[in-house]
């Protein structure tokens, strides 16, 4: 048993869709989340830049006495196994546990992939997918457009401007034929309702955040550190305190956060 709480980070909302799956899952377990709103987004930029970024957010995260980390970011865990390596605490990324739950919902093995530009350059979900499912085609697509939709709140199911960058972002993709989608990018289940009625409804989305809670619970289990509290506390730290973080975060989890976000001097805390 262990009541310190889980440290989350994204580069903005998007780890949320892990929290919500987190709160879900495990109700008992507290939360400290760094969104990186004064960053954001992090997908059209350098892997030494995410590297710099990452490895910031992982010392303050430590800094408040988290007992693990998730990355719920799939840009940042590109540059995981690089920026975690004295972190001296556990630190897990989104990419295999979407990569596993994609290879487990494929029939036709024939998988989509949306992610961040920086994310699908990396190569990583394919190498993944090809170790666990050899002789899987997966068709991937770089969405650069749609972290900063989502960050400014344009996420109605029937917002015009989302449902046009969807549409012409998922074209080559349905024409593939691919019986799965893995939302790579923790930002877009978000918009999940859009991206479903796009693919159609025998099209399984795999939510990469909400794949990486579930590997976190059966981590805790496994290393006897869940927590022993019936009820867990939500705690929110951003680097710039945009009005629509807790706007548009209030509206996803379904219960306000307003008077929990909390701005942060993100760079003092590496040493
Ligand atoms: N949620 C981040 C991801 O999963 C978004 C990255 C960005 O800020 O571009 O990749």
């Amino acid at each position: 048993m262990d009541n310190r709480p889980i440290g989350v980070f994204d580069s903005g909302l998007g780890g949320l869709t892990a929290v919500k799956e987190i709160t879900s899952l495990l109700p008992g377990e507290s939360v400290i989340y760094f969104g990186d709103t004064g960053r954001v987004p992090y997908g059209t930029r350098s892997r030494q830049t995410i590297l710099q970024y990452t490895r910031e957010a992982i010392a303050f995260l430590k800094f408040q006495g988290v007992k693990r980390i998730l990355v719920a970011c799939g840009t940042a865990s590109t540059v995981l196994e690089e920026a975690a390596v004295d972190a001296g605490l556990p630190v897990t990324g989104v990419i295999t546990a979407a990569c596993r739950k994609a290879v487990m919902a494929t029939k036709n093995q024939k998988i989509g992939l949306i992610a961040t530009a920086r994310s699908i350059r990396s190569g990583l979900y394919e190498k993944n997918i090809a170790t666990l499912l050899p002789g899987t085609q997966v068709e991937s697509m770089a969405c650069p457009l749609l972290v900063p939709v989502i960050e400014n709140g344009r996420i109605g199911i029937d917002d015009p401007v989302t449902k046009i960058l969807v549409s012409e972002y998922l074209a080559p993709i349905k024409a593939q034929g691919v019986d799965t989608l893995i939302l790579g990018c923790t930002h877009y289940p978000i918009i999940r309702d859009i991206i479903q009625a796009e693919m159609g409804p025998d099209v399984t989305l795999v939510d990469a955040g909400a794949a990486a809670a579930s590997e976190l619970r059966e981590a805790l289990r496994e290393s006897g550190t869940l927590s022993p509290s019936p009820r867990g506390e939500l705690k929110f730290f951003v680097s710039d305190i945009p009005e629509g973080f807790a706007t548009v975060g209030s509206v996803f989890l379904g219960r306000s956060i307003g008077e929990r976000v909390e701005k942060v001097s993100i760079q003092h805390y590496v040493k």
